[in-house]
């Protein structure tokens, strides 16, 4: 059993995913993964996860894949793979291959799925696998001259029967194969699978296992949360995307587009990513959603909290001056707040000075973990557009240790003299604050 090093660090860490259990419970969500995972003998640590994530009333639907376990099959047999522009052609033999290589993952998953032993996290869990004909599939016919006779692609989910198993509190496991009106099988991708799926339940999460990290940009680095438009952006650009995200990230497109609410790409091979993304708010792979989860807007009494624990670690760094809690209160109109996924992750307070024509921008703070994506610039430029509205000209702040961001954005360095007169009586010359202007 692992230990966590401090008791008020483990409680801590639980309370804080208080939040997501809450937000999660009875909530659909479709978490797809390969065949690999199962081959690479990772599958044990996964079924944990998936537990815990039933044992918290999430509605799960898993979507497994079978590729590796249909080429070593195939091999097995001496059958060659083969493939018309990425598509796999499924004829009669190899149709054959997939139903027992498909037959023989899901059954190791069911088994996996159902332990129980004591001392382990799955003890009690108790989990009952549903499967069944719940995809009618069509086959994909014919591309450019070529049949690609028993591959097909989704045409129905049987959105009722899902919803009956999961009502029953089942963890819905799906393969991916389709049946057709005419008693037909057909393979299917797991992707096409989970998309659709997705789609037709009107999931709120959609997750993909996949090779690698995330969805990465041009230098590597991890992109943590993408737009529909920025994803589709990423795909347009001319550049090799690893295969994963060739294939994964055109689906979470899709499915963002058709409504569920966000798709995540994490990595296989980090055990409990799953956990990571889904119980973290910066997450751990790529999120995919509709538009910006942010929101800039007036501030209100019941934002206080949230305000202060932005501002007290850096009240206690001596970022900022310490805050009279009160008049935080009071004041509270007079701030601004920026939105995160429903998280105060930035603030600042503007107070006008009507007789010299300035404001003072007050409080600008942004949240650790936020910066360098221009949130402090974003609530800036609200700030100087609100002051213009008032007909003020000029806005001041007064800091003591970000003198350089305010410089770097036309702020000037002034002196307490130039102050407004009311401001001048209540300036702390303990402090030293230094006074920068900006002419707006
Ligand atoms: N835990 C939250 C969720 O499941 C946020 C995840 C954010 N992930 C990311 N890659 N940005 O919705």
């Amino acid at each position: 059993m692992p230990t966590v090093t401090r008791p008020a660090d483990f409680v801590a860490w639980f309370r804080s995913v208080a939040p997501y259990i809450n937000s999660f419970r009875g909530k659909t969500f479709v978490i797809a993964f390969g065949g690999e995972m199962v081959a690479d003998g990772k599958f044990v640590e996964l079924t944990h996860d998936f537990n815990l994530l039933a044992a918290l009333g999430i509605r799960l639907v898993l979507v497994h894949g079978a590729r590796p376990q249909i080429e070593q099959h195939l091999a097995r047999m001496n059958l060659e793979d083969s493939y018309h522009q990425g598509i796999r052609l499924t004829d009669a033999v190899t149709m054959q291959c997939v139903k027992e290589a498909v037959g023989r993952v899901r059954v190791e998953i069911e088994a996996l799925l159902s332990m129980g032993l004591a001392n382990s996290p799955m003890a009690n869990a108790d989990i009952r696998v549903a499967g069944g004909n719940f995809i009618t599939a069509q086959p994909m016919g014919v591309i450019n001259g070529v049949d690609l006779q028993h591959t097909g692609c989704v045409r129905k989910v049987d959105v009722a029967a899902l919803n009956d198993r999961m009502e029953f509190g089942e963890v819905v496991l799906l393969s991916p194969l389709g049946y057709s009106p005419t008693g037909e099988v057909f393979n299917l991708t797991l992707e096409d699978v989970a998309t659709a799926t997705a789609i037709a339940l009107d999931a709120d999460k959609l997750v993909f296992l996949m090779d690698v990290d995330g969805v990465m940009d041009k230098k590597g680095v991890l992109l943590k949360e993408l737009t529909i438009v920025q994803a589709t952006a990423e795909l347009s650009a001319n550049r090799k995307l690893p295969d994963d995200v060739s294939l994964f990230l055109p689906c979470a497109v899709r499915a963002c587009e058709a409504g569920v609410a966000r798709t995540h790409l994490i990595s296989r091979h980090t055990d409990g990513a799953i956990l990571h993304e889904l119980f973290s708010s910066e997450g751990i792979g790529t999120m995919i959603v509709e538009s910006t989860l942010n929101t800039l807007r007036d501030a209100s009494i019941e934002d206080v909290g949230g305000i202060l624990q932005l501002l007290i670690p850096l009240e206690e760094q001596g970022i900022l001056v310490r805050r009279n809690r009160e008049l935080l209160e009071r004041e509270i109109e007079r701030f601004v707040v920026l939105e995160h996924d429903h998280r105060i992750v930035g603030c600042a307070a503007l107070y006008p000075f009507p007789d010299e024509a300035e404001a003072e921008l007050a409080c600008l703070a942004v949240d650790p973990q936020y910066r360098d994506r221009g949130y402090g610039e974003a609530i800036m430029n609200h700030m100087t557009a609100l002051a213009k509205s008032q007909k003020l000209k000029k806005l001041f702040v007064l800091t003591t240790r970000t003198a350089h961001w305010f410089l770097e954005r036309g702020f000037k360095e002034s002196d307490t003299s130039e102050l407004p007169s009311q401001k001048k009586a209540l300036y702390n010359y303990q402090r030293k604050s230094k006074v920068f202007v900006k002419k707006i």
